[in-house]
Parts: structure tokens; C-alpha cells; sequence
């Protein structure tokens, strides 16, 4: 094999290494905080049941924008990925009536990280770890020491 021959199928050879090592990058990049950024996501309205008697309300967020990105992501990894309501509030995405709407939680929830039941207000501090707190770590545990919580000094 002359010496051309020998330098074509190195660099093929690392050609297919570097391909492979890329795409496997791209894989485990899909499941870190920024995978929203891969992808723009806009769920289907039309697709959400809760929205049948919400219509109209509106977004908490821009669509657009990282935090809600990244809760239409949770919503899909939880298998409804029209239903971002459900990440923060809970409730049954299949019911149209309303007290089965809004009761308990999906199973998805129960074993993974979200919300344990359904919340009318998901701020609230004695269950917002469950919901903010899905990704807002830092601040759901400094709030209960915070001076807005304990009004520390206050006369
Ligand atoms: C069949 C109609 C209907 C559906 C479906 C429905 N809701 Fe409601 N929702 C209502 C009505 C009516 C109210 C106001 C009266 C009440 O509190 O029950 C309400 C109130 C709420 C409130 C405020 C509760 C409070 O106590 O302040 C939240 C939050 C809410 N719904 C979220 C949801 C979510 C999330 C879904 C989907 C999982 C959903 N709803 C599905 C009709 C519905
Ligand atoms: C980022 C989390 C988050 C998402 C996603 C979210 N909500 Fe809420 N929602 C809240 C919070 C927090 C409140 C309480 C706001 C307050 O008390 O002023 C609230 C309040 C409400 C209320 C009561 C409003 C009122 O005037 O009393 C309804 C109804 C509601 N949400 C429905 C929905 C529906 C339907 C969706 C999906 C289209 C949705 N929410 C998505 C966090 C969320
Ligand atoms: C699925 C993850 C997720 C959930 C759930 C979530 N957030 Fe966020 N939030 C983010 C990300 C990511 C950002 C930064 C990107 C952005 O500003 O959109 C952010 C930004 C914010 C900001 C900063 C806004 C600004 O202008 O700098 C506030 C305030 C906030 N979130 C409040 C909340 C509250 C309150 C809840 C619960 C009711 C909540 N978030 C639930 C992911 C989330």
C-alpha cells in the first residue's frame, strides 16, 4: 500500500470515530438543561382539554421564552406534550369535566419530578417545590428563610 492509500483510510477511519463521537454528543445534549434550545416547541391548543373551559386565558410566559421551552419539554416527556398546564398544576389531562379535571395528578408525576396532586395556586411555598421547583431549585429552598417569608426585623 503506497503511502496515499495508507492516509485515505486513516481518514476515513477517524472521519467515522468523529462522526460517531459527535452524533453520541448530540444524544446525551438532548437530555441536559439547554436540549430547548435544539428545538422550538408550540404545543397544539386545540390538543388540550383543559383548555375547552380555559380558553382564552393567558400564557404565564412567552412560548418563546427558556422557561416555558423547557415545560413544554416536560410536558412531552410526560407523554402529553399539548398540556404544559399539567407541570405546574397538576390535574388530569384526559378529563373534560371539570372535577375530573381537576383532581390528583398523572402517574408520569407521581414517580418523576412535578406536581404530587392538583394545585389551584402552584406558587404556593408549601407545595411549590413540586411545581417552580422543578427547576427552580435554588430559590423554593431559600424562600422559607427569606425576609419576605419571615419578615425578619420587622417592628
Ligand atoms: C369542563 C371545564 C373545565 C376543564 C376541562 C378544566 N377546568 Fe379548570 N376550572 C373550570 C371552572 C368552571 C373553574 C372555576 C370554578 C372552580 O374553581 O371549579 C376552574 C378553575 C380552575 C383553576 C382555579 C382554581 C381555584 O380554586 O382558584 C385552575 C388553576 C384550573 N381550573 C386549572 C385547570 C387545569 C390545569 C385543567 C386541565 C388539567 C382544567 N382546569 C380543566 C373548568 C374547567
Ligand atoms: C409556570 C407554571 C404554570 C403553568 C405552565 C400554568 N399555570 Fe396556571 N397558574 C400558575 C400560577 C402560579 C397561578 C396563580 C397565579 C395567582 O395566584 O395570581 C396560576 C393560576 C391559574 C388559574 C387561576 C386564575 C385566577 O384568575 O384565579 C387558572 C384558571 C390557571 N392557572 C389555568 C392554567 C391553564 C389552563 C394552564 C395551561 C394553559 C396553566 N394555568 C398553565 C402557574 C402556571
Ligand atoms: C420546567 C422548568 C421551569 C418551571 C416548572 C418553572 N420555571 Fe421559571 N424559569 C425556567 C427557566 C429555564 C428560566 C430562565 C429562562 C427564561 O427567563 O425564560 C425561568 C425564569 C423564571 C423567572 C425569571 C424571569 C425573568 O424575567 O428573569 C421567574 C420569575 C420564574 N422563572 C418564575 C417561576 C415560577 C414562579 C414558577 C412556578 C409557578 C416557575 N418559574 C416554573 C424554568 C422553569
Amino acid at each position: 500500500m503506497n503511502f496515499f492509500r495508507k492516509l485515505l483510510i486513516a481518514t476515513l477511519f477517524f472521519g467515522v470515530v468523529l462522526f460517531s463521537l459527535t452524533s453520541f454528543q448530540e444524544n446525551t445534549f438532548r437530555d441536559n438543561d439547554q436540549s430547548w434550545t435544539t428545538k422550538t416547541r408550540t404545543p397544539d391548543p386545540n390538543q388540550n382539554n383543559c383548555l375547552i373551559c380555559h380558553t382564552g386565558i393567558s400564557h404565564i410566559r412567552d412560548p418563546q421564552s427558556g422557561m416555558m421551552q423547557q415545560i413544554y419539554e416536560t410536558a412531552e416527556k410526560a407523554g402529553f406534550s399539548n398540556n404544559e398546564c399539567i407541570v405546574c398544576h397538576g390535574g388530569n389531562p384526559l378529563a373534560i369535566e371539570a372535577e375530573k379535571a381537576h383532581d390528583g395528578t398523572i402517574k408520569y408525576f407521581t414517580k418523576n419530578e412535578g406536581p404530587k396532586n392538583f394545585y389551584p395556586d402552584p406558587g404556593s411555598p408549601w407545595i411549590n417545590e413540586n411545581s417552580c421547583g422543578q427547576c427552580h431549585t435554588e430559590q423554593v429552598s431559600a424562600q422559607m428563610t427569606s425576609l419576605m417569608f419571615t419578615e425578619a426585623g420587622k417592628i
